[in-house]
């Protein structure tokens, strides 16, 4: 027997880091599939295959190695195996969890939280059990707690509920499921793959450092979340563009920027995008620039000219979702 579900990828358009401490942000998510199949094997052991990254691991109920393979597999796979581990109940069953994403790794796209939600909503098809959205996110919000220190819970809630979600201190507030009319947006990928628990340590310390300075900057961020809300609803495409800049100026106050993200983001308002800022975690992995139907090319390609690579992608309107089998 096997089950399968689909995660969608997410993008931040504005708030994130400062969504750690409370403030509102606002993220959508995108068609970059991830994809799990999780399946009951005879041998009481569990396999990790990831399709794309070419690994596959199988760990014994304890956690030691049997089979590897791929370049540093045990090292890369380990994670995943605890993160299945915490979620079986039922050690007499071997398992086989096979994963296919197009989601780059540690680029700030969510990929970590498109496969939580993808296992989790896949075992509990397979274990027989129906799982609310709610619980789903739930689940993979305190699996993200163990992994780095402290997550808002963003990314996981909305690779589960997908759309466009208006996110606050541990809830979804507001979700569309059809998009406001939004301008085009581009990805543009660095290449420079980070941990975002780095980063999230990084304006912690900030904040323990600087409380009143931090203070007055999430302020300042809650106040473009709110404008930005607001520019997304009346469809005010100069003014989220603005707001877009402005966005990306606090982040570069918190130290969360880099260079490599500065380059593209340059570029970007250069070709004349509306703005442009970095998504995520920072500190490399993807920035996404605001464009209208006439210079989105133009945009794109600088970013490209830059030494960004495109991302090409469409909005989701779905979360995470069972895989309906034809056999
Ligand atoms: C990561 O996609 C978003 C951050 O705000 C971290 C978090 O909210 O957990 C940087």
């Amino acid at each position: 027997m096997k089950a399968g579900s689909s995660s969608p990828a997410k993008i931040i358009l504005f708030g994130e880091h400062f969504v750690v401490n409370g403030n509102s942000a606002i993220a959508m998510t995108i068609d970059l599939p991830t994809i799990v199949i999780a399946e009951y094997t005879e041998v009481e052991n569990i396999t990790i295959a990831s399709k794309n990254l070419n690994l596959e691991v199988t760990f014994t109920m304890n956690g030691r190695i049997q089979r590897s393979k791929g370049v540093n597999a045990e090292h890369r796979l380990h994670p995943i195996f605890k993160m299945i581990r915490s979620l079986l109940h039922n050690d007499k069953q071997g398992l086989k969890i096979s994963i296919d994403s197009r989601v780059p790794i540690g680029m700030g796209l969510g990929s970590s939280a498109a496969i939580a939600v993808a296992i989790i909503s896949s075992l509990a098809t397979l274990t027989g059990r129906t799982m609310q959205k709610d619980e789903i996110f739930q689940a993979a919000y305190s699996l993200e707690k163990q992994i780095h220190g402290r997550p808002s819970g963003i990314d996981q809630a909305t690779v589960t509920y997908g759309g466009m979600i208006i996110y606050r201190n541990g809830k979804v507030e507001t979700r569309y499921s059809e998009l406001p009319k939004l301008p085009r947006i581009i990805i543009g990928n660095t290449g420079k793959r980070r941990s975002t628990g780095e980063y999230v340590g990084k304006v912690t310390q900030l904040r323990t450092d600087h409380p009143q300075e931090y203070a007055r900057l999430s302020n300042e961020a809650q106040k473009v979340a709110g404008r930005a809300i607001f520019a997304l609803k009346e469809g005010k495409d100069q003014e989220l563009g603005a707001l877009m800049n402005e966005n990306q100026t606090l982040l570069e106050r918190i130290g969360v920027s880099a260079p490599s993200l500065d380059n593209l983001i340059v570029a970007a308002r250069t070709a004349g995008a509306l703005g442009a800022k970095l998504t995520g975690g920072g500190g490399g992995g993807c920035m996404i620039a605001l464009a209208n139907d006439t210079n989105a090319a133009t945009v794109a390609q600088a970013i490209q000219n830059a030494g960004g690579e495109v991302i090409s992608s469409q909005f989701a309107k779905d979360g995470v979702k069972p895989i309906e089998w034809n056999e």
